[in-house]
């Protein structure tokens, strides 16, 4: 079975009386080592698709599974162990922790999945920095980064647990057009070593590097 399949997925937000139908009816299945892009206007419902792919929510209706399991129903326990173990965030502001240094902010998820899994995290970690070429850089404070490195931060810590699926939503949002290039470059890099990538954007030069883009308009695929 692919790695994520999605069966007519619908989000329904309510906001005081008002219903809003943001997904309606998302079918969409991802394959391991594909390299997908999510592309659409703002406010077409994007990130509301991010985080149910991501488990970070589940639909109102229909059904999603991931690496063979169905989540649909998890409860909110199950759902963030389940997310821990398989699926790596990047977000457009970073979100690193401003007092940590650079590995230990790759090093935190790794305080969350059962010890064992990752027998000797530092080593991980190091390796994790070289391969975003951040080796330097190990002992530094994001603030005393670039943007970009903050980034490529980010994505190495996403890896930590060698995650089934790198998700990120709108990486390059708050980077030069340069820095999003060599940022995309770097994801493409993972995904050739065989990691699978799905990236939420509504920026096309991003969503060209990716291998397949998905293109969603008010709720709905758009082919
Ligand atoms: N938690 C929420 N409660 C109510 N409405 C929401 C919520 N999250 C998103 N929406 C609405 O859903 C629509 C799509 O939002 P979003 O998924 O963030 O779009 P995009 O990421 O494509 O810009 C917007 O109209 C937004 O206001
Ligand atoms: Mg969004």
């Amino acid at each position: 079975m692919a790695l994520c399949v999605l069966d007519n997925v619908r989000k329904v937000f309510h906001i005081g009386e008002q219903e809003i139908e943001v997904l309606k009816g998302i079918s969409l299945s991802i394959e391991r080592g594909e390299f997908v892009a999510v592309m659409g206007p703002s406010g077409s419902g994007k990130t509301t698709l991010m985080n149910i792919i991501g488990c970070l929510d589940v639909p109102t209706s229909g059904k999603y599974s991931l690496a063979d399991r169905d989540v649909t129903n998890l409860t909110d326990d199950e759902l963030s162990e389940f997310r821990n173990e398989h699926i790596g965030f990047v977000f457009q502001n970073f979100y690193l922790l401003p007092y940590a240094t650079v590995l230990e902010n790759v090093l935190l998820p790794t305080l969350y999945v059962e010890k064992g899994k990752n027998r000797n995290p530092g080593k991980r970690g190091s390796q994790l920095l070289q391969l975003v070429g951040l080796a330097d850089r190990a002992r530094f404070k994001p603030n005393q980064l670039s943007g970009g490195q903050q980034q490529r931060v980010a994505i190495a810590r996403a890896l930590v647990n060698d995650p089934d699926l790198l998700l990120a939503d709108e990486p390059t949002g708050q980077l030069d057009s340069k820095t999003a290039s060599e940022i995309m470059n770097l994801l493409t890099k993972l995904n050739e070593e065989g990691k699978t990538v799905v990236i939420i954007t509504h920026d096309r030069m991003v969503a060209d590097h990716a291998r397949r883009i998905v293109l969603i308009k008010d709720g709905r695929i758009d082919e």
